[in-house]
């Protein structure tokens, strides 16, 4: 299972170094074997190396080596920590910075030809689920446009955005249903992501086709996310 932990715009340097140390130590006494990803805020990367199942990645970049594009990080500030993955497509990145198929396409391209792990997020806004699962699936299948989905290090995270940082998590049937769906077109891992929190890992984690969670605001306490991963292991 793969258990990822988005920490968006939280946590400083000092406290990401805090948070790793103790996820690293829980992962080695645990002897976790599940993967477990942490993608914490530009500022606060670092050479991250404890496990090879315990992996940072950025949770955005530009799609260049180096050059100039003020305000954005590339595959060169990357790579000086040795970091092999990154989130690409999270809505909040589509919708709040207005990202477009096209430029995320670009983005795909670029850090799959460089051979990253890439964890890649689609998901329907409200009014869209509120029209059906045929609506939902037309909707997140057009956020595939232009991604070569049999790229061998990716994984799909199902992210609906109505359920993003709101407490709603979607039902177990919609879940089930729509990775279904998913799985039908996309032969990856797939993660569900949408207020995950301790009290609803296990019963995610058991969903037909669910490999995994990719969580917010729940992941940002180092002792809960601690919990999912142990969930995770549980259950394997
Ligand atoms: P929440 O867990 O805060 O709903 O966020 C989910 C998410 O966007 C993870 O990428």
């Amino acid at each position: 299972m793969i258990i990822a932990a988005n920490f968006k715009t939280n946590h400083t340097r000092v406290s990401t170094k805090t948070y790793m140390d103790k996820l690293a130590a829980f992962v080695e006494k645990e002897a976790i074997t599940e993967d477990v990803l942490v993608f914490p805020p530009a500022t606060s990367l670092d050479s991250y190396h404890y496990h090879d199942n315990l992996r940072v990645g950025v949770q955005n970049a530009y799609p260049v080596e180096k050059g100039s594009f003020t305000g954005e990080i590339g595959l060169e500030q990357i790579s000086e920590f040795g970091i092999k993955t990154i989130l690409i497509g999270h809505s909040e990145r589509r919708h709040i910075l207005g990202e477009s198929q096209e430029e995320i396409a670009k983005k795909f391209a670029f850090f799959a030809e460089a051979g990253f792990e890439i964890v890649y997020c689609v998901g329907e806004p409200k009014e869209v689920r509120e029209k059906g699962i045929e609506s939902v699936m037309a909707y997140n299948l057009s956020q595939f446009e232009g991604i070569d989905t049999n790229y061998e290090n990716l994984i799909i995270a199902y992210e609906p955005v109505w359920a993003i940082g709101t407490g709603l998590t979607a039902s177990n049937e919609q879940i089930e249903e729509t990775l279904g769906e998913l799985k039908k077109h996309v032969a990856k891992p797939l993660l569900y992501g949408g207020s995950v929190k301790v009290a609803n890992t296990k019963e995610i984690l058991e969903i037909k086709n669910c490999e995994g969670i990719l969580v917010g605001t729940a992941s940002w306490d180092v002792d809960s996310f601690c919990e999912m991963v142990a969930i995770a292991k549980r259950l394997s």
